[in-house]
């Protein structure tokens, strides 16, 4: 027998030899909210992910609380959108409200938030348009500065900029310091790149540009180096916490930048994932449950610290049953 056989032989040493595994407190479950009340709508696209009103989130943060899994990430979806994503910028805005509520009833969630404006600008993109219809880069930091400060002085632990602007770390530190909230952590969506597997958030958040792309602004999949020096941009801006996202096609550059640097590292199993594995669960296809805790590890393997996934309350109860 050989020795690699040796040590897989008995359940309880190949437990023991074990080099990677899940663990609810590594998880962040993403939820959408939008105005109203008792409002709940499944997205086609996601089955299983609604977008809701407060007072259900609320009751999701129970649930979640009850089952332990004490992170989120919200996103908003407002009433109004306009050119410049005003509806962001007010301490009423739905995230600021939702952040405020779920503090109140349940201070031990560890709440993130999503630091954008593509949900909130008429246009779909993610800041403010100079004349040529292109993303004025210094205009919008100054307003994601803003939202960076109403968001955390609203209860926000965590603020994650995902709008890729140039220089939006060092902008949103400075605001958060200036304003006394020294000890708000940011995890930046250091290396996002420009994906097909966003396809099926912006039916959630819709958010899908009107005209154009994100390709000036967000990342080309085929750059590896371009990938790992983002992210160490990040670090020297002073982000906590980095992240990649897709998760599952990037799976080299999770493990490259796990390399790079010492900060901790997030991966975001994005919507297109989710819905593939959906997708051929339903059309039975696939074992499921076993494909995704395959994924999960592919991931903890690679080197993430965190993951930010749809399937959180799913692998709750894998975990449990495991
Ligand atoms: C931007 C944002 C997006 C996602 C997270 N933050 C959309 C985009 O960049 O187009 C995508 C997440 C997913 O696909 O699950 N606010």
């Amino acid at each position: 027998m050989t020795r690699l056989r040796r040590l897989r032989k008995n359940k309880q040493i190949r437990n023991l030899l074990q080099e990677n595994r899940l663990c609810l407190d590594e998880f962040i479950y993403p939820l959408f909210v939008v105005e109203g009340n008792n409002i709940k709508n499944e997205i086609s696209s996601m089955p299983g992910i609604y977008q809701q009103s407060i007072d259900n989130i609320l009751k999701e943060c129970e649930y979640l609380c009850k089952n332990g899994i004490f992170q989120i990430m919200l996103f908003g979806i407002p009433e109004i959108k306009d050119s410049i994503g005003g509806s962001a910028l007010s301490e009423d805005s739905i995230v600021a409200k939702a952040i405020r509520a779920i503090k109140k009833h349940f201070s031990e969630m560890i709440v993130s938030a999503d630091l954008c404006f593509c949900e909130y600008t008429d246009h779909g993109h993610c800041g403010i348009l100079n004349e040529n219809n292109d993303v004025d880069n210094d205009k919008t930091l100054e307003i994601l500065g803003k939202q960076a400060v109403i968001l955390a002085q609203s209860g926000a632990d965590i603020i994650a900029p995902s709008a890729m602007m140039d220089g939006q770390v060092t902008t949103i530190r400075q605001a958060l310091d200036e304003s006394s909230l020294k000890d708000k952590l940011i995890m930046s969506y250091s290396t996002k790149f420009s994906s097909a597997f966003y396809g099926p958030f912006r039916d959630v958040a819709d958010s899908t540009p009107s005209f154009g792309d994100r390709k000036t602004y967000q990342q080309n999949p085929a750059n590896r180096n371009e990938a790992i020096r983002e992210s160490l941009l990040d670090e020297n801006e002073g982000a906590d916490i980095l992240m990649v996202k897709p998760a599952l096609s990037y799976l080299d550059i999770v493990r490259d930048i796990k390399e790079s640097s010492l900060l901790p590292l997030a991966v975001y199993n994005v919507s297109g994932e989710y819905a593939m594995l959906k997708n051929a669960a339903k059309a039975n296809l696939i074992d499921y449950e076993r494909m995704l805790l395959e994924i999960m590890l592919s991931f903890k393997r690679a080197g993430a610290d965190i993951i930010i996934s749809y399937h959180t309350k799913e692998i709750q109860k894998l975990i449990i049953e495991s």
